[in-house]
């Protein structure tokens, strides 16, 4: 029997290309794993009205440990549209399975590594006052608030009565009184002490592993008194029991304004479900986008590691696949740390590290090329291409050029 089981959820478009050539790597690699494919997304939705079905629910509550690929998510309306005719009426509503999934198990951790390769053709440059460009090395690791916040999924188009009510005895809301009920909509950030703490903890605990010297805060306590505000106050508390580590303290708007003035200042951020959302996208367009942007969901139970990209459908039909699977073998890196496989995760992570590096190997998007089916003759490496130069480098000893080749830190 294998020592680990993988529950593999490709989902939808190009998650069905990335998925299967992590699953290359992981294997070639010598993780003892199972895999078990369960469905979800789009297909479920259309047939079943439940694009995340109890039967994938169920494996995941088995094996705790999960592989993810993206799914298409489509706005209320054309959700209705598309659901099988038995099933239309019959009051099934559309839910993002990737959010009901960090829901149902709890998943309140989301860790978004953004770590510059060195040799990406997609880093940040900065230009020097004197002249000529720099490229600062980033190395930030977003911990972001996975269960409560905005996307809590409390909200309305015409509130009940009774939440009206409720809402009126605040005086704030005298403005919005008189606003009739189909053109008032309200969604209610949810943050909650434990959970605020919780987060907190898990950043500075991967602040003292990796040795970061700062983690920051990134809220807006100043506006969102309330629940910012118990964000930052955690921090605090959580802060004192970290010494020497700094806790920072910023607002979201100026965060994204800084980054790319001083992305080096940055080690650890901590932000609430939808500013961590934000931050950790756009730390990510500075390490080379959605190609490189990896996660993982930690529950104290299950965990499931994705890449933050989507299932970008117009790339989906094309044959061989272009899109750049790195973001979804860092999420195999990620998973592999998180069982305890460090060794093989650093050998993985080298090996993708000695890729980009070299430079020879290289998606379209590493290329700035239009994406499409004209890419590979453009010299765009096709993805599987992109697993074979990983695989190969896999094969060769780790060199000190190869190890060179990787940032300070071992927190991806
Ligand atoms: P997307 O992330 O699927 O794609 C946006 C664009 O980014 C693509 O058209 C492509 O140009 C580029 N891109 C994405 N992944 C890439 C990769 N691995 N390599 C190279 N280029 C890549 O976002 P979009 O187009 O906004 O959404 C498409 C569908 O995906 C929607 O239905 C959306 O709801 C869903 N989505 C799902 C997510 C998830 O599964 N976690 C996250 C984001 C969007
Ligand atoms: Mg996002």
């Amino acid at each position: 029997m294998a020592k680990y089981t993988v529950v593999t959820m490709p989902g939808d478009g190009i998650g069905n290309q990335v998925l299967p050539e992590a699953l290359r790597l992981l294997r070639a690699i010598g993780f003892d794993a199972e895999y078990i494919h369960a469905d979800i997304g789009w297909d479920c939705w259309c047939k079943e009205g439940n694009a995340l079905p109890e039967r994938t629910v169920e494996l995941l509550a088995k094996h705790k440990l999960g592989l993810f690929g993206a799914i298409t998510s489509k706005p209320k309306k054309e959700a209705e549209a598309e659901l099988k005719p038995e099933l239309k009426g019959k009051g099934y509503s559309y839910f993002s399975p990737i959010v009901t999934m960090r829901q149902r198990f709890h998943l309140d951790t989301c860790i978004r590594p953004c770590l510059s390769f060195p040799g990406n053709p997609l880093n940040f440059i900065r230009k020097k006052p004197a002249g000529g460009f720099e490229e600062p090395i980033v190395d930030v690791v977003v911990f972001r608030q996975n269960t409560e916040g905005l996307y809590a999924g409390v909200e309305w188009t015409n509130p009940p009565e009774r939440v009206r009510a409720a809402l009126a005895t605040h005086a704030k809301f005298k403005p919005f009184t008189a606003v009739p009920g189909p053109d008032l909509a309200v969604s209610v950030r949810v943050i909650t002490r434990a959970a605020a703490r919780k987060i907190c903890r898990a950043a500075f605990e991967w602040a003292r592993k990796f040795g970061y010297t700062s983690v920051t805060i990134c809220e807006k306590p100043n506006v969102l008194r309330e629940t910012s505000g118990m964000m930052e106050e955690e921090a605090k508390v959580v802060a004192k029991e970290y010494a020497p580590i700094r806790l920072q303290s910023t607002n979201i708007d100026a965060q994204t304004m800084w980054l790319t003035k001083n992305p080096e200042d940055y080690g650890v951020i901590i932000a609430s479900n939808l500013f961590g959302d934000v931050i950790s996208d756009a730390f990510a367009g500075l390490i080379g986008g959605l190609g490189f942007a990896a996660s993982g969901n930690i529950g104290d139970d299950v965990a499931v590691f994705e890449p933050t990209h989507g299932s970008a459908p117009k790339y989906a039909e094309l044959d061989p696949g272009i899109v750049n699977p790195i973001a979804m073998f860092l999420s195999a890196v990620m998973l592999l740390r998180h069982v305890g496989e460090t060794e093989k995760a650093m050998r993985l992570r080298d090996a993708i590290a000695a890729v980009v590096k070299e430079g020879k190997v290289r998606t379209y998007d590493m290329m700035r090329i239009p994406g499409g089916a004209k890419a590979i003759s453009q010299g765009a490496a096709s993805t599987m291409q992109m697993t074979d130069a990983v695989l190969a480098k896999l094969k060769q000893p780790a060199t000190a050029q190869t190890l060179e080749c990787v940032a300070a830190r071992d927190g991806i």
